[in-house]
């Protein structure tokens, strides 16, 4: 089983990638569960996922014992029947697991997260290939949100900003938690200068190089997820990723 995290800066091309490295994953006929852990739901839109999509209702969890979670899972629904009922079916078979936002009215996000987290702590691991979006910036990542994964994957584009993050966020190898793969992704770069110098930079192993591809900027300004713009450079090079992860990356469990 696969179970990689995307991780960088905001707007450096995580949710892009993810979304589409999942959907491209369950087309070789492996089960995908994608969770996003960003409240704010980009991974849907890159699997191509209606965002009013609200199909778990507050009920799934009870109020946990003292000095416990604030929230449970209710009596009898444990992990694997959660994401059986309540993960949401998308393209190409995947199924997607959102931070809270499912739930609708601010008030029950909280009720929302607290499930998503347990649901992605207990679930099977043997059931699941599981791919990941975090939020921009470092702190989920540092405070060991991405804990199922066994590879955090740095999605940095070309630019010393998006570099200082992804350096950042490559010292989590020192926390106390830590995944046990740290790799890049190159993003939106337009020449091998760009990969030459983010590889320079980040001194971890260099897994894909995505080209910055206008079709893909301009499908998301009509909503169109990546992968249903049809082939492309992007597409491509996500598809290679995809290959070098099967590759390198494939667990035995
Ligand atoms: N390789 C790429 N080529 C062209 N545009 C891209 C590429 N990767 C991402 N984008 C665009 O960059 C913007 C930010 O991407 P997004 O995945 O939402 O970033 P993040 O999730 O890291 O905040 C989006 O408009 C997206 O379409
Ligand atoms: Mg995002």
């Amino acid at each position: 089983m696969i179970r990689i995290a995307f991780a960088g800066k905001g707007g450096s091309g995580k949710s892009t990638i993810s979304g589409s490295f999942a959907r491209l994953l369950a087309r070789r006929d492996r089960p995908v569960l994608a969770v996003d852990s960003d409240p704010l739901p980009g991974m849907a839109y890159s699997l191509g996922i209606a965002v009013t999509d609200r199909p778990t209702p507050d009920d799934v969890v009870v109020e946990g014992p003292d000095g416990g979670p604030r929230w449970i899972l209710r009596p009898g629904l444990d992990a694997g029947q959660f994401i059986s009922d309540y993960a949401t079916r998308g393209p190409d078979g995947v199924r997607y697991l959102q931070f809270g936002n499912s739930w609708g009215h601010w008030s029950t996000l909280q009720r929302g997260q607290h499930a998503w987290s347990q649901v992605v702590r207990e679930m099977d691991p043997t059931a699941w290939n599981v791919i990941g979006d975090l939020p921009g910036g470092t702190r989920q990542a540092m405070f060991g949100w991405a804990k199922y994964a066994d590879v955090l994957a740095l999605v940095v584009e070309p630019t010393p900003k998006s570099i200082q993050v992804a350096k950042r966020l490559r010292n989590i190898t020192k926390a106390d938690w830590a995944p046990e793969h740290v790799v890049v992704v190159a993003n939106r770069v337009t020449d091998g200068d760009d990969i030459h110098r983010i590889q320079q930079a980040l001194d971890r192993p260099l897994i894909g190089a995505i080209p910055d591809d206008a079709a893909i900027a301009a499908a998301d300004k009509r909503a169109v997820a990546p992968l249903d713009e049809g082939p492309g450079p992007f597409a491509d090079a996500v598809e290679r990723l995809v290959e070098e992860v099967e590759s390198t990356y494939d667990a035995e469990s």
